[in-house]
């Protein structure tokens, strides 16, 4: 059966990458990343914000044991162009010396982001260090990142939704959206 129409907030065009959609992938990804993770714990590091609604879908069907942390990089402003250098802003809590870490991102774009966070992760000696990323936006790749786990290869459009936003908006909507094109200002 047809699902429903949906109403869309008004900036946006449309659906991307529905929620059923997103559901069956994050599932798939789960499954690859526990059976290569299988009697080990590894520590998931989620870039915050925009990563946590994926990671939290993504350890609840892993179904094994493993540690959260969370760090906080700087690297958007509150619109759709990037600002800047990258900066971490908030730092892990754990020693991961030793550790099996996988970085766990919502979406890599010029891969500035990540590629920093792999490096500063890196130099702190982890046993292994992986990245599982549910968006690839490759068109605008400036730095080259080894992605191991990827969802979705997406077009070069802002998307928001399912954690990620537009200027702090959106994160709440259950699928991946489409962003309505800037227009100029309106004459009517
Ligand atoms: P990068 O450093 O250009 O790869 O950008 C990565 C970060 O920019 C992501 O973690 C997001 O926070 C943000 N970002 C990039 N593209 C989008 C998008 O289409 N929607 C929302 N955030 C985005
Ligand atoms: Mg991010």
């Amino acid at each position: 059966m047809m699902p429903m129409p949906r109403e869309l907030p008004p900036n946006i065009e449309g659906v991307l990458i529905s929620e059923q959609e997103l559901e069956r992938r994050v599932g798939e990804l789960a499954s690859a990343i526990s059976a290569d993770y299988a009697g080990r714990r590894p520590l998931l590091v989620a870039p915050l914000k925009g990563a946590f609604v994926f990671l939290a879908d993504l350890i609840r069907r892993l179904g094994m044991p493993l540690e959260v942390d969370f760090v906080r990089l700087a690297s958007y402003g509150a619109g759709t162009e990037p600002s800047g250098p990258v900066r971490l802003t908030k730092d892990l809590e754990t020693d991961i010396a030793g550790r099996d870490v996988l970085i766990v991102e919502d979406i890599v774009d010029t891969g500035e982001s990540l590629g920093y966070l792999i490096e500063a992760l890196q130099r702190r000696s982890p046993a292994s260090l992986h990245v599982c990323a549910l968006l690839d936006k490759p068109e605008r790749r400036r730095r080259d990142v080894r992605v191991d786990y990827r969802g979705f290869t997406i077009p070069d459009r802002f998307v928001v939704g399912y954690g990620l936003d537009c200027g702090e908006k959106y994160r709440e909507l259950p699928y991946v959206g489409i962003m309505k094109r800037e227009t100029p200002s309106p004459s009517e």
